[in-house]
């Protein structure tokens, strides 16, 4: 209950590792025979547009990954509220993903894209949703109540859920076969304990950086591949609950334009999932005197990444990326926001649900 906890934020962090438990537990058994897709009933599709805003939007990145990288299925990402110049092909999946459902950008978008010979899927946390209504099909991401305005566990568990339905519906269109399924499913059941285990990390090792560069008033986070999207997280949590900037690149565009913002002191944030040309970026930032902060495995500043704790065989890495750098971030944000004496739980100027556009 709340009262165990200083917030709601507080809360909903740690629920993640039992909430990703819960769905893997309801879901994986309909992956490797193709199931939870068939169920849906839904039409062949040659291709997958995400639409969404904010968190849910780099939740649906990721779940748009695991269909292209796994499945070879060709996906874009549509940023809801600039929806109307999108052109959607036939036979398109679009997968349109709200934790609320009721987000006008995404009710709006979803009236203004031309479905024709496509579907429309609602991934989102209210089955009884003005968005849910639309859709065709409806995928409960089944997190449970959110109170926090930030996004929390609500992103884990679109992932999780929206990946378990990934994989299936590429067994089901003979995509993926069951073996290499199945083999996936082995990756994503590691998810609950990494998340545990980033959990325990984040608490210990994250408050004592926040305390010595929270006087910072830029904030820089990079990562690569499968990392990006969680820097995206990273930068937007840390926006909306502590005031201060943020951007996130992928690391290789620093020396495209954003390494002149590194200054002595500047703190860069990298999701560091071992992708050896991150050691070039990082060197970049240090020689401009930039604080460096690694979320990797152990041996990094926050050692939160499973390899190295668990030694996973990560094959769904390339998918869903390292999901448990999450953590680290949101519980990074949290702790700025506290330093600065801000109501984490109630971020000046935002909704929880915006229902206006
Ligand atoms: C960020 C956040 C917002 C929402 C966005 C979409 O922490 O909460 O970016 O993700 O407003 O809301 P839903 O998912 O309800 O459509």
């Amino acid at each position: 209950a709340h009262t165990d906890h200083a917030d709601f934020m507080s809360k909903e962090i740690g629920e993640q590792p039992e909430v990703a438990a819960r769905i893997l537990d309801e879901l994986t058994p309909g992956i490797a025979d193709g199931s939870l897709w068939r169920a849906l009933e839904l039409p062949p599709f040659d291709r997958i547009a995400i639409v969404g805003c904010g968190t849910s939007l780099n939740a649906g990145r990721v779940i748009g990954t695991a269909f292209s990288r796994h499945g070879h299925v060709p996906h874009s990402a549509i940023v809801a509220s600039e929806a109307s110049s999108t052109i959607v092909e036939p036979r398109t999946l679009v997968l349109a993903i709200s934790q609320s459902g009721e987000t006008a950008d995404v009710l709006r978008a979803i009236d203004q894209v031309d479905l024709g010979l496509s579907s429309l899927v609602a991934i989102t946390n209210n089955p009884h949703s003005t968005l849910a209504r639309r859709a065709d099909s409806v995928i409960d991401s089944h997190a449970g109540p959110e109170v926090g305005v930030a996004a929390t566990k609500t992103f884990v568990a679109q992932i999780v859920t929206g990946v378990c339905f990934a994989l299936s519906a590429l067994v089901a269109t003979d995509r993926v076969d069951r073996y290499h399924a199945r083999w996936l499913a082995d990756d994503l059941a590691l998810i609950p304990d990494l998340l545990a285990q980033s959990l325990a990390v984040s608490l210990e090792s994250v408050p004592p950086l926040v305390a010595r560069l929270h006087a910072a008033t830029g904030y820089l986070f990079l990562g690569r591949g499968a990392g990006v999207v969680y820097a995206a997280e990273g930068a937007l949590k840390l926006k909306e609950l502590s005031y201060r900037w943020a951007e996130h690149y992928p690391a290789g565009e620093l020396k495209h334009g954003p390494l002149a913002l590194v200054e002595p002191g500047t703190p860069v944030i990298v999701i560091d999932n071992d992708d050896p040309r991150l050691e070039g970026n990082i060197a970049e930032v240090r020689a401009r005197g930039g604080e460096v902060l690694r979320i990797g495995s152990i041996g990094s500043d926050i050692p939160a990444l499973g390899r190295g704790i668990a030694e996973p065989r990560r094959g769904g890495i390339e998918a869903w990326g390292p999901l448990e750098s999450v953590v680290p971030l949101q519980v990074f944000a949290r702790q700025l926001a506290l330093e600065l004496g801000r109501d984490v739980d109630k971020p000046r100027n935002l909704a929880k649900s915006v229902t206006v556009d």
